[in-house]
């Protein structure tokens, strides 16, 4: 039986949250493998608006969630998400959700250093969420990060706390920062630890005992593989691999047990923070986008920049992400534009490229070309079928999947749950 890895084809935001409540319906399991409270997935069920940063999507569904060792905590975030959901009806307790006991915490030091690196940087800013995700995955590398299950072992947290301000206070220092006092860190870690033990134990052993017993595991990324530290639009990135790759070290399973992996991406395009965005709108069509997708960033509220379809780098996302599937989402939003154009390469100082290349003035420098198709005028909205939707609507369609090399396996029409056409049962591989 198959499982199936959720990852994100563009720069976030494309609709995983939705499409992982949908398909969580069909699984036991729910896993988060990497990023973190940088994520926010937004779900419509009914009169109901779930928005989850660090929570897995299945646990709306009441399906086990496991947060992986990949995904970087912060606990304070994490407990008052779950107070929140809680708040509107959910149940979470140790029976629904399950943390890997080697993640990494996100302390209150790494959002302050996150925010002073980019005032520091000026124009030239990541725009970053803030919310420390970059200096808690350094100190992953770095060796001197705290983790879940340090929280049980007060003389590990006051060692690791010694080494972690030595770095950081002299960092803050240099940027002007206010600096941070360990005994004041250690308590609120300790007064923290018995709200957060109760939930953490090895993921690994659960996921391997799931594996065996034939459980369909559902895999749900965040960020999207241009965010990806590697194979994203760097340094304009998340500080994790976003790739299906990611799925099995950031939970401790083998990478034959991540499955049919399904990248989601937008009818259209958008982008939050800085960066390269080829086929950006700066026009009415742009603004349009903008209004009717309700393009505004789940975590930081700030606009999300709005443009056409970029076959080139879905289609890059689909090599380097391992993508077998697509989920084309909201192509409701496309509904009465007259005129739709896709990006299918780039001229960059005069020279055609089929690809993003990687460095970085390229990637500045590289400007569009379009295949122009004609727009539809009939509505696609909450759409169930495929005979529902309009020949151009399916034309378009069809034209993406050519041009990504990736077939478009279950198509979006709305926010709601079951505005959703299947063509294929990701779990049946
Ligand atoms: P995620 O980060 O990938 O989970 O995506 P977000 O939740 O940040 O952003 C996607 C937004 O689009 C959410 O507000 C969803 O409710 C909404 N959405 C998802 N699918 C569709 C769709 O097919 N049509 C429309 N109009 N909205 C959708
Ligand atoms: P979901 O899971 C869209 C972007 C930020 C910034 C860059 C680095 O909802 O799709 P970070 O705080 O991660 O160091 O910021 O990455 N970013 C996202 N953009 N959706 C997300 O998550 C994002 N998570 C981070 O805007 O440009
Ligand atoms: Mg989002």
């Amino acid at each position: 039986m198959a499982n199936v890895t959720v990852i994100g084809a563009q720069w976030g935001d494309e609709g995983k949250g939705k499409v992982v409540d949908w398909l969580a319906s069909r699984a036991d399991l729910v896993v988060r493998f990497q990023g973190g409270h940088n994520a926010g997935h937004t779900l419509v069920v009914g009169d109901q608006t779930y928005k989850l940063s660090l929570l897995p999507s299945g646990l709306v569904r009441g399906k086990m969630g496991i947060i992986g060792n990949g995904v970087v905590i912060d606990p304070e975030a994490l407990l008052s998400e779950i107070d929140r959901v809680i708040g509107q009806g959910l149940k979470v307790s140790p029976e629904t959700l399950r943390i890997a006991e080697n993640a990494i915490l996100i302390l209150p030091l790494h959002g302050a250093i996150d925010r002073a690196r980019e005032a520091a940087r000026g124009e030239g800013k990541i725009g970053t969420t803030g919310r420390g995700i970059g200096p808690a995955y350094e100190d992953k590398v770095a060796r001197r990060a705290i983790r879940v299950c340090d929280l049980a072992e007060p003389e590990t947290l006051s060692f690791k706390l010694d080494e972690l301000l030595l770095h950081h206070n002299t960092l803050l220092r240099g940027l002007g920062a206010p600096t941070f006092e360990k005994q004041a860190l250690l308590d609120q870690l300790l007064a923290l630890a018995p709200r957060i033990l109760p939930y953490v134990e090895p993921v690994w052993e659960r996921l391997d005992e799931a594996r065996r017993a034939g459980k369909r595991i559902l895999f749900e990324g965040a960020q999207a593989v241009m965010l990806d530290v590697d194979h994203g639009t760097y340094p304009f990135v998340t500080s994790s691999n976003t790739v299906a790759a990611t799925a099995a070290s950031g939970s401790g399973i083998g990478p034959s047990a991540t499955g049919f992996v399904l990248g989601i991406a937008k009818a259209y395009c958008t982008r939050v923070g800085s960066g390269p965005f080829p086929s950006e709108l700066f026009d009415d069509v742009g603004k349009l986008l903008g209004e009717r997708g309700r393009e505004f960033g789940t975590v930081t509220g700030r606009p999300r920049r709005c443009g056409w379809f970029d076959a080139a780098m879905v289609r890059q996302a689909v090599k380097v992400g391992g993508i077998q599937g697509i989920v084309m989402t909201k192509i409701d939003v496309l509904d009465g534009i007259p005129e739709l154009k896709v990006c299918v390469g780039y001229r960059i100082n005069g020279k055609k490229y089929t690809y993003l290349p990687a460095a970085m003035r390229a990637q500045a420098a590289a400007e569009p070309i379009y295949e122009t198709f004609a727009g539809w005028s009939s509505s696609t909205k909450g759409a169930r079928s495929y005979a529902e939707l309009p020949a151009e609507a399916v034309k378009y369609i069809r034209r993406v999947e050519e041009l990504i090399e990736a077939p478009v396996t279950l198509l979006s029409t709305g926010p709601e749950r079951d505005d959703t056409i299947m063509m294929r049962d990701p779990f049946e591989g």
